[in-house]
């Protein structure tokens, strides 16, 4: 069997979780291939894999703009089975919904859906989780992620409903993906701070940002995914109208504290990641 993983991910988070599918599905004994979702990617090779795995974070309830581009790109493939696994920051039912328009691209090229997985890993933006929420987080992931790829092994059926409030909601926020191009107009470079380091540019999944005499430019096509701002190593980065919301540096995913209760879990919806660490192993007093 053979599984090509298609994967965005700008914190990694969405990347760590698709590794800890390809990790069991090679043990079950699968040909595993991942590729990264970038504008200047070549074409992978959809026809010559079994499964096709398609890896993103939820970016305002829907999938991003450049998953959705990404899709639209590939070749018609009649039956071709594929799977879905995403992340998101929180753990709400309103996410559910997210891949109805890939689904839809999809399906119009004869692609046949699996199934579809949710994961919940620290945020990149809004806030910054704690080291504790971060470590339930990835010890929650690996604990669900290889029963969840055995299903991929076994072609298993994986549904994911959504409610009509989710599909509503994933229907107004959509608008983000047409703002972010201008939103991304405001993203801007702190001089002093920057080290002209052009990690920015590298990460950029859009091609969006050229360095120019040590300083990043940044151009028209921005998706808001923050690879710039939450991996840049001075933090140099402001993200305009969304600063408030800005996330820097790379979260430590270590195995959880022993002795967490649900008071380490943040109050924001506590009780939802409560639920989610206890459907993914974790029982929190
Ligand atoms: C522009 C943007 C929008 C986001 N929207 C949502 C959202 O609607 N719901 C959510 O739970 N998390 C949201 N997040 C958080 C990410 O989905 C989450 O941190 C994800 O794990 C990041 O994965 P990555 O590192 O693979 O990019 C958003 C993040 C960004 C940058």
């Amino acid at each position: 069997m053979k599984v090509l993983f298609t994967v965005f991910s700008a914190s990694g988070n969405t990347a760590r979780v698709c590794r800890l599918f390809a990790e069991r599905l090679k043990e079950r004994g699968a040909e595993c291939e991942t590729v990264r979702i970038r504008t200047d990617m070549k074409a992978p090779d959809v026809a010559g894999a079994d499964t096709l795995v398609i890896g993103y974070p939820v970016h305002g309830f829907n999938a991003p703009q450049n998953v959705l581009d990404f899709a639209k790109g590939l070749p018609e493939c009649e039956n071709k089975v594929y799977y879905i696994i995403k992340t998101s920051g929180e753990p709400l039912h309103v996410n559910d919904a997210s891949s109805r328009i890939l689904d839809r691209i999809l399906a119009k090229k004869g692609y046949s859906k699996r199934g579809e997985f949710h994961y919940v890993m620290p945020y990149n933006m809004i806030f910054r989780h704690s080291d504790d929420m971060a470590a339930l987080m990835w010890q929650a992931a690996r604990n669900t992620a290889p029963a969840d790829a055995d299903d991929v092994f076994e072609g298993k059926e994986r549904a994911l409903k959504a409610s009509p409030f989710a599909k509503l909601t994933r229907c107004v926020v959509a608008v983000e993906h047409k703002a972010m191009p201008y939103l991304g107009r405001l993203f801007k470079v702190k001089k002093d701070k920057c080290v002209s380091c052009g990690r920015c540019e590298k990460l950029c999944p859009m091609g969006n940002i050229v360095m120019k005499d040590g300083l990043p430019v940044f151009g028209k096509e921005c998706i808001g995914c923050t690879a710039c701002s939450f991996n840049c190593p001075a933090d140099a980065i402001s993200i305009g109208v969304l600063n408030g919301w800005r996330v820097n540096g790379a979260y430590r995913l270590d195995a959880p504290r022993e002795g967490l209760t649900k008071k380490d879990v943040c109050a924001y919806w506590r009780g939802s990641y409560v639920r989610y660490f206890r459907e993914h192993g974790i029982d929190l007093k």
